[in-house]
């Protein structure tokens, strides 16, 4: 649907605003309250980053204590200049999805299971842990004040919502911040890779993602800032990601820079590698559950050597961004090898976890208990405040 609507911001008289603005979306208020908003997005074409929606949630950590959390539409931050966050990168994020299931419900995939994990980084990261029930809270506001933006059932499309934790307060020698915010926000995706479920190329990294003992098992941003040469060279090289190796001896397959593997062996064994430096990952884990317990495979969470992953059958990454895609080809330093499924399609067993998974996902397969958490969108009307940078700036200041 495209909108014919040109004015930016347009005031008709103090009761009455329309906002159409620069983002893919427009709103009507009336006396301050919203009354409509409406998007403009073509769901099957999206890619994976950041559009901009108009609710987003924070909550702030001072004086040893969590503040209420709250909606606000303003998506910048102001912080101190000495922030932790901006001088010694104290911070931890999560990614979870938001979808349409096949009955038109709102579910998320265990969302417990991030909030546990948001709080395992806070604590590696001398970070406070979120009150109870705060991070759910986060979730819940967030996609109910942007349902609109809750992509359709089918379309391939979710809402990927990103929950991050931040040391806010000014730090100079190297000490944990005092104060933090908690925030969520949310936007639109579709496929993590371009070209969807197409088999991707690898290429064995020479950088190390994390180091034994170190913040590989925790999702800490500073994992991903030193991932940015890597994932930099390897796409200008023509591969899509880096498979890193243990930086201890450059033997064992650890993960790529924003997923888990998962090598199935000739015999139709499920293969993923076991290793204290990388993220425990919520789609890694439920695959593997569902190999089990819905396809009857074996499963072998265990040390994977880097000579072995060339005789195994199929190979995939697994993440919440994505999904499952298949790895179709890995270079190592010039040796390259294929994977028998090829660069064109997904290997037959990749297929049906991939198809087993997104169906407990969109609620085509009954999923285990507890593992869907639905979102009713009609107990809550959008509300938030409408701030300014000004505002915003102000509010820093009384701080
Ligand atoms: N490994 C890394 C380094 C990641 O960033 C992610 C993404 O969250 C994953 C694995 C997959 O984890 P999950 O399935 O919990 O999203
Ligand atoms: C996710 O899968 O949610 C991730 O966080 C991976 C990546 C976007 C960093």
């Amino acid at each position: 649907m495209i909108i014919d609507i040109t004015l930016s911001f347009m005031i008709i008289d103090t009761k009455l605003i329309i906002l159409y603005n620069k983002y893919d979306y427009y709103r009507i208020f009336i006396c301050g309250k919203e009354i409509f908003m409406a998007v403009d997005i073509d769901w099957s074409n999206l890619g994976f980053g950041y559009v901009k929606t108009p609710y987003r949630y924070v909550a702030e950590y001072k004086k040893g204590k969590w503040s209420d959390g709250r909606m606000t539409t303003y998506e910048k931050i102001v912080i101190h200049e000495s922030a932790g966050v901006l001088q010694y990168a104290q911070t931890a994020f999560e990614g979870l999805k938001a979808y349409t299931a096949k009955d038109g419900r709102v579910v998320t995939f265990r969302p417990d299971l991030n909030a546990e994990r948001m709080n395992r980084s806070a604590a590696r990261l001398e970070m406070p842990a979120l009150p109870d029930g705060m991070f759910m809270e986060a979730v819940e506001k967030v996609v109910k004040a942007n349902k609109e933006f809750i992509p359709p059932y089918g379309s391939g499309a979710s809402l990927y919502l990103r929950p991050y934790l931040f040391g806010s307060s000014p730090v100079v020698g190297v000490k944990p911040a005092s104060d933090y915010q908690f925030r969520l926000f949310a936007t639109p995706v579709g496929p993590y890779f371009k070209g969807g479920v197409k088999p991707i190329t690898l290429r064995v990294c020479d950088y190390d993602r994390a180091a034994p003992h170190g913040t590989g098992n925790i999702k800490a941003g500073l994992n991903y800032a030193m991932s940015l040469s890597a994932i930099v060279e390897a796409h200008a090289l023509g591969f899509d990601e880096n498979m890193y190796l243990d930086s201890a001896t450059r033997t064992f397959v650890e993960e790529t820079g924003g997923a888990n593997f998962i090598f199935v062996t000739k015999d139709g064994t499920i293969v993923t590698p076991k290793s204290d430096s990388i993220l425990p990952s919520v789609t890694r884990r439920s695959l593997c559950y569902v190999a089990e317990n819905y396809l009857g495979m074996r499963v072998e969470n265990r040390p994977v050597t880097f000579e072995e992953v060339r005789d195994f059958e199929e190979c995939g990454v697994c993440g919440t961004a994505a999904v499952i895609c298949p790895v179709g080809k890995v270079n190592d330093h010039g040796n390259e090898f294929y994977f028998p499924s090829g660069m064109y399609e997904m290997g037959p067993v990749i297929r049906q976890l991939y198809e087993t998974l997104v169906g407990i996902q969109l609620g085509e397969i009954e999923a285990p208990d507890g593992w869907i958490h639905e979102i009713k969108l009609d107990e809550e009307e959008n509300s938030g405040e409408e701030q300014t940078e000004e505002q915003a700036e102000e509010n820093a200041q009384e701080e």
